[in-house]
């Protein structure tokens, strides 16, 4: 049987793990708000109509950091419609999705929400229809302690403190042909640079994400990045990248290699930041904000056309199964051995569209597939991130020719050793992981994420078919540790050394 092997030593780590590496996103989409996270009148919602199973599966997954409130909803929103009593918020026509928004969730809500889950915002804005004050109004209303137009609203609304958000979005997918509002490199980089001048004004602790492509497939990939940032570069911290991963749009072998093509994006966007950089003679690096991943069918979506005027319509409500979350757990791997670069990272989304929690209206909250590897990444990925030097068997995609059967990232922290691993191919693999320059090893564990039935899926019927489970065999002699990994699963191997 072919085998994989894995050096590891303490003497080379690509750097900590990035806590924010751990983040989700709500958008008013579908039921991602509405029955999804807030729902007034469920068993299990409080006064405030958010839904404690729907806290209670968030904490447990691990979420640091939450992306709101688009999505492609914030280029048409008005943040001002969503705060204050609820009696007087106005029913919008929601131009993204063709929805019925009728404003019961806002900026309030959602920090609310936020509070409970125990996680920090990622806030968006509007730079689709409007622009460079009300961006700054939103700032004064979240963040100014008090005495102003906008920070006083805030008080009458019952929060006295400030919000202090640290994180802003100028704007998402302006490069997007779909995208309300969307405008050329040249006039989105000059009013980002605008916006986050007058943002920065209102608070200068800002961190603030410029739109990098809205994925690496539009033909405008890195000419777009490079041309915002030849106007912003020096007032922003971070460009974004989003990207999503069809299960149905390409071979399996190319779906299960997806991670491969993350990297090629993160690379990518890098790249083109620092050749800014250079070109300006800036010192400063910025980060990657990879702030919408996920595995989507999105070759299945009929586009926002296809659908009708309701309020919280079902719309791309993804199941998914064990080789999706075999996948989600690579995306996680290759983002861990970014983390030098990458310092935001949010899965699109939380609730219900394309994600690892789904509800019903009135009824049950449940962990889908890929619920499991990004809970158990975010909670055993603590520490410094090690760099992992692998050799493994190849397999053959279309799209990327060769890949490795194995992705894997480590991280160290004190004692405690962690090693997530994904194996892409149809056969269990074999894996040897030498310690090298670490201490002796005690207390080693194998859980995983498989099923002979790579099809798998967890329903409302059944919600826990698919789980981690301990995986028999793994086995320490001396400074080597040994394990299985099933075909298409996501595992995770800890050991404490001493
Ligand atoms: O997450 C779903 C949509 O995908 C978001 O609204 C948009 O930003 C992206 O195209």
């Amino acid at each position: 049987m072919e085998s994989a092997k894995l050096t590891l030593d303490p003497a080379f780590e690509v750097g900590p793990v990035e806590r924010r590496l751990f983040g989700s996103f709500v958008e008013h989409m579908g039921r991602c708000v509405y029955t999804g996270v807030f729902e007034p009148g469920h068993p299990r919602a409080g006064d405030d109509g958010l839904r404690r199973d729907v806290i209670e599966l968030t904490r447990e997954m691990g979420v640091t950091t939450v992306r709101y409130p688009g999505g492609n909803f914030v280029s048409n929103y008005e943040w001002e419609d969503g705060v204050g009593p609820a009696s007087e918020r106005p029913t919008r026509l929601d131009l993204a999705w063709r929805q019925i928004e009728t404003n019961a969730f806002g900026l309030d809500e959602f920090m609310t929400w936020l509070r409970e889950v125990d996680a920090e915002p990622v806030m968006a804005v509007n730079l689709g229809t409007r622009g460079i004050r009300e961006a700054r109004d939103l700032v004064e209303y979240a963040n100014f302690p008090g005495g102003t137009r906008w920070s006083d609203l805030r008080i009458k609304h019952g929060v006295p403190e400030p919000y202090g958000i640290r994180v802003w979005c100028l704007g998402n997918e302006m490069d997007g042909p779909w995208q309300i509002g969307g405008k050329t490199a040249d006039e989105y980089g000059r009013l980002a640079f605008e916006a986050a001048k007058a943002m920065r004004r209102v608070d200068p602790g800002l961190e603030l994400v410029a739109c990098g492509s809205s994925n690496m497939r539009i033909p405008t990939f890195g000419s777009w990045e490079a041309r915002v940032l030849e106007h912003c570069y020096d007032q922003v911290d971070y460009i974004s990248a989003h990207s999503y991963y069809d299960p149905v749009g390409g071979s399996r072998a190319d779906f299960l290699a997806s991670a491969v093509e993350m990297e090629q994006q993160i690379e990518g966007v890098i790249a083109t930041a620092d050749h800014v950089a250079a070109r300006l003679g800036s010192r400063k690096r910025l980060k990657v904000s990879f702030d919408e991943w996920n595995v989507w069918s999105q070759s299945l979506f009929r586009g926002e056309g296809s659908l009708d005027w309701e309020h919280a319509p079902r719309i791309i409500e993804e199941e998914y199964d064990v080789a999706g979350a075999a996948v989600v757990g690579s995306l996680l791997i290759t983002l861990l051995n970014h983390a030098d670069r990458v310092g935001i990272a949010c899965q699109a989304q939380l609730a219900n569209v394309i994600a690892p929690i789904r509800t019903e209206p009135g009824g049950p909250a449940w962990r889908q597939t890929i619920f499991h590897p990004f809970a158990l990444t975010a909670a055993h990925a603590r520490g410094r991130i090690l760099r992992v030097q692998a050799t493994a068997p190849a397999m053959p995609t279309e799209r990327y020719g060769e890949v490795p059967v194995l992705a894997t990232a480590a991280t160290l922290d004190d004692d405690r050793l962690a090693v997530f691993a994904v194996n892409r191919g149809d056969r269990p693999l074999p894996v040897e992981i030498d310690l090298r320059g670490l201490p002796q090893a005690s207390d080693l564990s194998h859980v995983t994420v498989a099923d002979d039935d790579t099809g798998a899926r967890n329903t409302e019927r059944e919600p826990r078919r698919v789980e981690p489970r301990p995986a028999d065999g793994a086995a320490i002699d001396g400074h080597r540790l040994t394990a299985v990994l099933p075909p298409v699963s996501f595992n995770v191997l800890k050991a404490r050394l001493s």
